[in-house]
């Protein structure tokens, strides 16, 4: 599949369960001083999130154009020092404003990733929030307790900024090692066992004094890196390898005079695919 054909399967996916498709908000978010640059998916619902607004519509899924480079989510340091993390990147998600919930969630995960897009379900693993027993039960569904994992707040409890809509999250990740060896390297800032696809279940405002405040409703936001999604789908050890990127990088192989190394530490590729995120 190129990666028009994953961004478009992603969205009929979800609109044949019943989701309104939206646009991306810009990258500068309208009206939000917690934030310089949208930085996921749910920034333009934070309004229905926290109560304040509403949508006629009660599911949504679109893919958002992110900014990571400040603030709580800030992956500048990581780019093309490594080869998943961007500082500009879509997001693909799906919503369910106070409608569906983490059984719905998972399932369609789950579906998407292993029966529409046919990938090794023993190539995925799945955390959860360390005392979130709700997600492990549903997960069991699907895949054997030994791929589940739980985590505490650094990994499993997602935060938009300082303030604002949060709550216990359950990551996808995939498995790359040649042996399918991967279930120790989860969440240990590898190449080998990415994270894919977070499914937050939002139930709680962070209010500026650092309380959470339960929310009157129960909300579901997803969000998966489009570009790290293509690179599995294609069996492309780095996100730079697909057809993203790989016309970038061409360009600027002859721009350049010099070809991309295959040797990811040399400084010569890391400074192509700097300038590829760019
Ligand atoms: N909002 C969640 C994230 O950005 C889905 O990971």
């Amino acid at each position: 599949m190129t990666a028009k054909e994953v961004r478009q399967s992603f969205l009929d996916f979800f609109k044949s369960k019943d989701h309104k498709i939206v646009t991306s908000s810009p990258v500068v978010p309208y009206g939000d001083p917690t934030l310089l640059f949208t930085n996921a998916g749910m920034n333009q619902f934070k309004d229905v999130f926290l109560d304040i607004g509403t949508r006629d519509y009660k599911r949504a899924a679109d893919t958002q154009k992110c900014i990571r480079v400040s603030g709580k989510h800030n992956d500048l340091e990581e780019v093309g020092v490594d080869t998943y993390h961007h500082t500009f990147f879509e997001m693909l998600g799906n919503w369910s404003f106070g409608d569906y919930y983490k059984e719905e969630a998972i399932a369609w995960a789950w579906e998407l990733l292993t029966d529409v897009w046919k990938l090794p379900k023993d190539r995925l693993y799945a955390t959860v929030f360390k005392t979130d027993d709700e997600a492990y039960e549903i997960w069991k569904k699907y895949i054997p307790e030994d791929r589940i994992q739980r985590f505490g707040e650094k990994d499993n409890f997602w935060e938009m900024g300082e303030t604002g809509p949060c709550g216990p999250c359950s990551e996808i990740h995939f498995d790359r090692t040649p042996d399918k060896s991967g279930g120790k390297l989860v969440n240990a800032g590898t190449p080998d066992v990415i994270e894919i696809w977070n499914l937050v279940f939002i139930q709680y405002n962070r209010l500026p004094n650092g309380e959470l405040e339960p929310l009157r409703s129960k909300h579901v936001d997803t969000g998966m890196g489009f570009e790290r999604i293509v690179a599995v789908i294609q069996n492309k050890k780095s996100n730079y390898d697909t057809d993203v990127f790989s016309p970038i990088i061409n360009q600027i192989e002859q721009l350049a005079g010099k070809k991309y190394p295959e040797d990811l530490a040399n400084p010569v590729g890391i400074a192509m695919r700097v300038m590829a995120d760019h």
